[in-house]
């Protein structure tokens, strides 16, 4: 049985004040039983989120980290670093890290790679855009992105898949869970193909508009474990209430 997994991607949201407020009620009023939680807020509030967490049952994350493990790289930001601090888990391939940042599946295995090996437990995301899935193409590229992240990886330790429709981030779309599941359900059998997956072990999320009122539908879903929130996640009630839709 797979755990439930409800990690809050706070994206370039937020100021000191919002941290203490959102973060001080998420762990406060976090409901038994619930899924496991995490939030990933700016590197500049990694410190004080880890901080107010301390002693709660929320982990926190970053949303990127660098290739490499130290050295000249001028505004970058280690795995090493980020497990120094106390983070436990980092997003890597965001479509918006893909899309701005033109981050390419090489360079997401070598983020994969470093952050393994500094012991932070990676979410790799993938996703089709509206016009790869119009085009018949969402299960190609999904398979694609999968491929270059994971394949010829040493270790592969808590790996965790975020399954992130482009078309569905941030526009109030989200894909029918009946849509989520069947992609879900193909990334775990891509995932059987992978040396060093225990496919049925690993956790598959769904993001993209995912809100208090279809978390639980989502999660209903037999190959869905848990959700990549985004705008709801900087509101303390609505984020509560997707991770209490993810209890056992
Ligand atoms: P959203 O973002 O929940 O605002 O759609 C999800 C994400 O980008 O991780």
């Amino acid at each position: 049985m797979r755990q439930k997994l409800v990690v809050g991607n706070w994206k370039m949201h937020g100021s000191r004040a919002d941290v203490a407020a959102l973060l001080g009620e998420i762990s406060a009023s976090l409901p038994a039983q619930a899924a496991e939680t995490a939030v990933c807020p700016a590197y500049v509030h990694l410190a004080q989120a880890l901080e107010v967490c301390a002693g709660s049952a929320v982990a926190v994350g970053a949303q990127d980290c660098s290739h490499m493990s130290s050295g000249a790289f001028t505004g970058e930001v280690s795995a090493p670093m980020l497990q120094d601090l106390g983070c436990r888990w980092v997003i890597l391939g965001h479509s918006e890290r893909r899309q701005y940042h033109a981050e390419s599946d090489n360079l997401v295995a070598a983020k994969l790679g470093a952050a393994v090996a500094a012991g932070i437990r990676p979410i790799v995301c993938v996703g089709e855009t509206r016009e790869q899935r119009e085009g018949g193409e969402a299960e190609t590229v999904v398979a694609g992105q999968l491929q270059g992240a994971l394949d010829g990886q040493k270790d592969l330790t808590g790996l965790v898949i975020a399954y992130e429709p482009v078309w569905a981030i941030g526009t109030g779309l989200t894909a029918s869970p009946e849509q989520a599941q069947a992609m879900h359900a193909f990334i775990r059998g891509c995932l059987a193909g992978v040396a060093g997956v225990d496919a049925e072990a690993t956790r598959i999320l769904y993001g993209g508009s995912v809100k208090p009122d279809n978390a639980a539908q989502l999660f209903g879903q037999k190959d869905i474990d848990g959700a990549l929130v985004g705008g709801a996640s900087l509101d303390a009630r609505d984020f509560l209430a997707i991770v209490g839709a993810g209890r056992a």
